[in-house]
């Protein structure tokens, strides 16, 4: 099969399907053109749903084990992919990324202590903190005059030094697209390193990065004595969050010991029967179509900057080193985002207000461009109408 145009204009109908992005009636109104949610309109790589169908057809579905063919998949994925070196050992099963954020902060602080976010940030990293007690220091980035956002290494030092013991790192990062080069990613090691700062990096957006940028993943800097956790998936890569499964990875051993035993004192538990077979089948069988939807993504972000630059002139939208998530400044038109979502959905459109992403938010929102480029099209062309109503 291939894995060109032709095969990611066609999308899927996704409608009726009970999906977050389509069917969700309390935000979205019948017909509008979802731009939000963070999946993809795009039918997955036709092995996962082979392996799935493969597993459904035995008509049983009793407590499964997690294989060495489960772990040599992801481990010979980032090899291939990002010469990373992790064996099965350096490796805990995760039902999702965001349980990983959650139970990092639970095991590596104590309630009332302070965590540091990069902001603004994937809102759940917010919640991660906040729902367990512990005290959230918002480190903004920084926006530059090409809105280009940076990390402000003073201010993180001066958090650090108000006695943070745990940061939270989005890499690459959700909302604002960078792709953190090597030597941010080493200065923020070294800051953890000089203040004992335990660090997880979320890389669950890793092969979203778009050519000539590369995703550096954290485990290539660091060495066993940091403390240091990566949490990936194949949920965004492969398009199938709905599986519910992921990975914490380090080389710190006595760390994922203890995410392993925080897990079993609260009763989360791992190895779901479908979530196993596909993701195994999309890491060992997913890379042509990885490579087809790149390829197709980086089209449809020439074709969105073209949108924006001849029908929005007034939007500023950040360089999107990475991810399928396009970060827009609309405050030339509306300030509020309570209000620009108001508008879009009027207009038939939705996005993502960019205060999920917390209060620096504010008059931005987030477009997914994930989808087939039709589709792409019409929503920018109701959010003009959105923006100018
Ligand atoms: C940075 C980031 N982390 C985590 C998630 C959610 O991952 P999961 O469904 O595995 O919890 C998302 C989804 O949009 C995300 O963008």
């Amino acid at each position: 099969m291939q894995f060109d145009a032709s095969f990611f204009d066609a999308g899927i109908p996704r409608a009726g399907t009970d999906c977050e992005k389509w069917d969700d009636r309390q935000v979205l109104p019948e017909g509008a053109v979802p731009l939000w949610v963070a999946d993809m309109d795009f039918a997955c790589a036709p092995d996962i749903g082979e392996a799935l169908t493969r597993r459904a057809g035995h008509a049983c579905y009793g407590y499964t084990m997690v294989t060495p063919a489960d772990d040599a998949a992801v481990t010979d994925f980032l090899r291939r992919r990002h010469g990373l070196s992790v064996s099965a050992g350096d490796t805990r099963l995760l039902p999702c990324v965001v349980t990983g954020l959650k139970l990092f902060v639970r095991c590596f602080t104590a309630p009332g202590e302070q965590v540091a976010l990069l902001t603004p940030v994937y809102g759940p990293f917010s919640a991660a903190v906040t729902l367990n007690g512990r005290q959230e220091v918002r480190v903004p980035l920084q926006r530059g005059r090409d809105n280009r956002y940076t990390i402000d290494f003073d201010l993180l030092e001066t958090a650090f030094k108000s006695g943070v013991k745990a940061l939270l790192v989005c890499s690459p990062h959700n909302p604002v697209g960078r792709a953190w080069d090597e030597d941010e990613l080493r200065r923020v090691l070294a800051l953890c390193r000089a203040y004992g700062v335990a660090l997880c990096v979320d890389e669950i957006h890793a092969e979203f990065v778009f050519s000539p940028r590369r995703f550096v993943p954290i485990l290539s800097l660091v060495t066993p004595e940091d403390r240091v956790v990566s949490l990936m998936s194949a949920s965004k890569t492969f398009n199938v969050a709905g599986l519910q499964q992921a990975y914490a990875l380090g080389y710190n051993h006595e760390m994922l010991d203890a995410l392993g035993r925080e897990m079993a004192a609260s009763g989360v538990v791992s190895g779901n029967v479908f979530a196993l077979a596909g993701t195994r089948a999309a890491w060992t069988a997913g890379e042509m179509w990885l490579d087809g939807l790149m390829a197709y993504l980086a089209d449809n972000l020439r074709l969105l900057e073209r949108l924006l630059r001849e029908d929005l002139p007034f939007v500023r939208m950040s360089p999107v080193e990475a991810t399928y998530l396009a970060w827009l400044d609309l405050s030339s038109y509306e300030g509020s985002c309570a209000r620009l979502q108001e508008k879009c959905l009027r207009a038939g459109v939705a996005l993502t207000e960019g205060t999920f992403f917390g209060p620096e938010g504010e008059g931005f929102m987030r477009l997914n461009f994930g989808c087939p480029r039709a589709q792409l099209e019409e929503g920018v062309k109701r959010l003009k109408r959105a923006v100018q109503s």
